[in-house]
């Protein structure tokens, strides 16, 4: 699928879709932290009625999956993230709108999928507040602030500067705010919209209690690693965290999310829902997570690959493969369900049980 997109979109797009921080190092130890993670299967346990429902966010799903929150998605196709969010209905599968959506949430929100609002922390309260009311008018499950991002990290790829985002594909839920200002040559003046103008690098822990207190929906906090901010988001009130490094995004360096996970697991010890994201790549990896202690996870980039090589059914193709994979997988290592699976022992390649 990843090639399928390759051969179908601009310059441009792959770089804003494929690129990470810095040296890209995170990014890559990403897949190779889920790489070296081991698996012991149990046998002899009966696996016909095998079943991978669970529940997410306060949601009912049919594999334990949510879309990650990707911005300006008509960048890879014209309907964006309504063929995405269409996709992910179909599927029974929650749908993250970033806050950087490039179609609105109540557009998104209108393919029947459930959804949830991603925000970051903007100077603009007023803006920030008026678009926790949007998404609580437009029936979102939840909110999820993402914790990592008090400027937009090091992306080399779009700071070399060839990169042109088309004047069409504009953050659609930000009006003028990111709508006209961020139209045209991204670069320099991308991150300039987001850290100088959009992005507020003050979050507190009293920030995040204050939006814990305007708002009746669950609050997840997306981009926890270390295991005293996981303790500190309880404090503040989080019903969930996502361990997550932005996909390689944000600080080239960061440990990988398949690495951090299990600290946290252990420093939530049950008091919230820990999701992880971050290399997910395929069916095994979700077992994986799951095995680490994950009550279930976001997909990122390979389903943005299904929505630029072929739409909504790309998508759907890419939900269909992860969750075949899973259930076979499931299968295998003597898991009937996703309590079992999150039973399963585990072992890092090269080291001990
Ligand atoms: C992202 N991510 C992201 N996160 C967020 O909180 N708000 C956002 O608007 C975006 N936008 C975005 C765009 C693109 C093109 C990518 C690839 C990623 C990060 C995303 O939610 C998630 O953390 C990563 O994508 C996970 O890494 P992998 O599995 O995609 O490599």
């Amino acid at each position: 699928m990843r090639a399928a997109a390759g051969a179908t979109t601009t310059a441009d797009a792959w770089n804003f879709v494929e690129g990470g921080s810095g040296g890209e190092h995170t990014m890559r130890e990403n897949g190779l932290a889920f790489d070296r993670v081991r698996l012991l299967p149990r046998v002899a346990v009966d696996v016909a009625g095998r079943t991978a429902r669970t529940r997410l966010l306060g949601l009912p799903v049919p594999v334990p999956l949510a879309v990650a929150p990707m911005a300006y998605q008509t960048w890879l196709h014209p309907d964006g993230e309504v063929a995405t969010a269409a996709a992910a209905a179909a599927a029974g599968v929650p749908f993250v709108v970033s806050m950087m959506a490039s179609r609105t949430v109540e557009d998104i929100a209108a393919t029947g999928a459930a959804t949830v609002m991603q925000l970051y922390w903007l100077r603009d309260r007023g803006l920030f507040r008026e678009l926790i009311g949007r998404a609580e008018a437009a029936g979102c499950a939840a909110l999820m602030l993402t914790v990592d991002v008090p400027l937009l990290g090091r992306r080399l790829r779009d700071m070399r500067g060839g990169l042109v985002r088309p004047a069409t594909v504009v953050a659609a839920n930000l009006g003028g705010a990111g709508g006209g200002a961020g139209a045209g040559r991204a670069g320099r003046s991308e991150v300039a919209l987001h850290t100088k103008v959009l992005f507020d690098p003050s979050l507190s822990w009293a920030d995040v209690a204050w939006v814990r207190s305007v708002t009746r929906l669950p609050l997840v906090l997306k981009g926890i690693l270390d295991p005293d901010d996981a303790a500190l988001a309880v404090d503040a009130g989080a019903d969930a965290v996502v361990v997550s490094n932005h996909g390689g995004r944000q600080l080239d360096g960061a440990v990988a999310t398949a690495t951090a996970l299990p600290a946290v697991v252990d420093a939530i010890a049950g008091r919230c829902e820990v999701l992880v994201d971050s290399g997910i790549r395929g069916g095994v990896d979700v077992l994986k997570a799951l095995a680490l202690g994950a009550a279930g996870v976001l997909v990122g980039r390979p389903l943005l690959w299904g929505l630029a090589a072929g739409g909504a059914p790309g998508v759907t193709r890419v939900f269909d493969l992860i969750s075949e994979e899973l259930h076979e997988a499931m299968a295998l290592a003597g898991c009937p369900d996703v309590d079992s699976a999150r039973r399963l022992r585990t072992s890092v390649a090269g080291g001990g049980c």
